[in-house]
């Protein structure tokens, strides 16, 4: 098997479409890695389903629309961002470049998109702030929006303390993961490649089992965090507190009961539940139970403009991409992953202004064309 191919330093013009990224980093990753990053879990149901749900959604275009002044801008939490689109958590970005999370910071700052930060980063949190900072500076911009993912720690006082290291450093918001509690890790770290913001420099999470314990009574199930941990969680951060990997309309109300301020519609990527639905396909039923209370997000599949303008026609404030950016970091790097945002917001815009929306707010289900996805009749969006 031949050696990966070193990250480029230009871009080549044949790279346009996320897909071109995806094609082309599996050859500048070792196939252990490749596999890692784009597995899902079981017989891979979920994720293939993450992309089918979104090609049978479609689209219903308007013409002669008025487009002035028209913009991707979106505010969350009180802070602008350049496009409805943010990078999702992604643990140990070093093994798909030596810069990981710092090259990710410094294109998200770019970019004027946000970026979450893993509780399983390769690069300190701290290192990470500072990078995006420092980028901010040299191009005379602002930071991006930094969120800090937590998973919680066998301890709260561990929990406790990366949230205030997040908040010292500087960031947003704390993203709560709460569906990979149970998910078991096979992956082997390259050399030089751990959790730098973990003392142990590894994910105690995954412990070993007990002799002839398949799941339950195993440390993994008996410390997986509760609602409990949620409502303590919030009355021990001021930071808008969003949570991570909701699928069910009663999780959505139960989060909000919980003190959540934000929620992340996502099934991990396909790596966790196989057989679970994919976000696109149960948003429209969350959004009519929260009713704008907090703002919704969503990843999974997320690989284009038009599944950008697909979820926040169905409710969606805004996106994140997940694997996109490791395809980005292995072929170019900085330059890779702030190309891949680029092109998802050039491919946002386009399709805005084929629907007839200037601004995202104009996003409705009356931009989708199927009724079986509209479901509920919605309020006219796009010509009021
Ligand atoms: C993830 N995801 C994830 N989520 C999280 O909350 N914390 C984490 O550390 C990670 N790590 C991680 C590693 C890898 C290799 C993958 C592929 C995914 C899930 C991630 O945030 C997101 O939910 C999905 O990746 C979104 O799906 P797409 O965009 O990859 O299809």
């Amino acid at each position: 098997m031949s050696a990966p191919l070193p990250p480029l330093t230009v871009i080549p013009p044949a790279l346009q479409t996320l897909a071109d990224y995806e094609r082309l980093a599996q050859l500048h990753m070792a196939p252990d890695i490749w596999a890692h990053v784009q597995s899902g879990a079981g017989a891979g149901l979920t994720l293939a389903n993450n992309r089918g749900s979104f090609d049978r959604i479609a689209l219903l275009p308007r013409v002669l629309a008025d487009l002035r002044g028209g913009h991707t801008r979106r505010t969350l939490f009180g802070r602008d961002h350049a496009a409805p689109i943010l990078f999702a958590p992604i643990a140990y970005q070093r093994i798909a470049h030596s810069d990981g999370e710092l090259a990710c910071v410094r294109a998200a700052t770019a970019m004027g998109v946000g970026m979450v930060v893993s509780t399983l980063s390769s690069v300190s949190l701290e290192a990470i702030a500072a990078a995006g900072r420092d980028a901010a500076r040299d191009l005379g911009t602002t930071p991006a929006p930094l969120w800090f993912q937590l998973y919680l720690q066998e301890t709260r006082a561990d929990s406790a303390e990366l949230v205030t290291r997040a908040e010292q450093a500087g960031y947003e918001a704390i993203v709560v993961t709460v569906d990979a509690a149970v998910k078991r890790a096979t992956f082997a770290l390259p050399r030089g490649v751990f959790a730098a913001n973990l003392p142990s420099g590894s994910d105690r999470r995954q412990t070993s089992t007990p002799r002839g314990a398949i799941l339950f009574g195993t440390p993994l199930a008996e410390t997986a965090p509760t609602w409990e941990d949620v409502a303590w969680l919030r009355a021990n951060t001021s930071l808008p507190l969003i949570i991570k990997g909701i699928l069910a309309a009663e999780d959505a109300g139960l989060a909000i009961e919980h003190g959540a301020d934000g929620i992340v519609i996502s099934n991990h990527g396909g790596r966790t539940l196989d057989g679970a639905p994919a976000a696109i396909e149960v948003l429209p039923a969350i959004a009519d139970t929260v009713a704008g209370a907090v703002p919704l997000l969503l990843d999974g599949g997320v690989r284009s403009g038009t599944d950008v303008v697909k979820a926040l026609s169905l409710g969606a404030a805004a996106v994140l991409v997940g694997r996109p950016q490791m395809h980005g970091l292995a072929v170019a790097g900085l330059a890779g992953v702030a190309h891949v945002a680029h092109i998802l917001r050039g491919e946002t815009e386009l399709a805005m202004a084929q629907l007839g929306c200037a601004t995202l707010d104009q996003l409705g289900r009356d931009c989708v064309a199927n009724t079986a996805t509209r479901t509920v009749a919605s309020p006219q969006h796009r010509h009021n």
